[in-house]
């Protein structure tokens, strides 16, 4: 998606000039592009008046937040303790042969970003990946392989 210097600064003039936070516009901009330009970064800073250091320090400190351009979708395989015992590995090693990518990369089509992510929480359901924020539990190769089958298909039809 192509970045608008103009969209962004309308983004980030609505919170910082109204009742917004540094935060609500982050997230804005975040929801818009999938992830925060440095454009955006260095807009924000100048209209809340926060030294960019600071503004990393937000971006870089809460999960939500990406400073590079993630794809249309994002696979998350969580890597903690119960999830990892349970076979976390091999489900991301499959991840990684599918997609043809590294967690923390993503494809070069865009449609693709693949991610690690610590305890969600559900760890009863290990292991877990969350596609696009949904979850999906005791995931195995099989699973998998049903799982981008869907996300191929629904890619082909629109
Ligand atoms: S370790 Fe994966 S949900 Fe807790």
């Amino acid at each position: 998606m192509e970045i608008s210097i103009e969209e962004i600064d309308q983004i980030i003039n609505q919170e910082a000039f109204g009742e917004g936070s540094l935060i609500t516009a982050l997230e804005a901009i975040q929801t818009r592009y999938s992830y925060l330009p440095s454009e955006a970064i260095i807009l924000a800073s100048d209209r809340f008046g926060i030294p960019l250091s600071q503004i990393y320090s937000v971006a870089t400190f809460y999960n939500a937040f990406s400073l590079k351009p993630k794809g249309k979708h994002c696979l998350q395989v969580c890597m903690g303790t119960a999830c990892h015992v349970r076979g976390s590995p091999q489900v991301l090693d499959r991840l990684q042969t599918k997609l043809g990518i590294s967690a923390g990369e993503t494809s070069r089509d865009h449609l693709y970003t693949l991610e690690t992510v610590n305890c969600l929480g559900a760890c009863a359901l290990g292991p877990i990946v969350v596609t696009d924020g949904e979850y999906s539990g005791q995931m195995n190769s099989q699973k998998i392989d049903r799982l981008l089958k869907s996300l191929f298909h629904s890619e082909d039809i629109s």
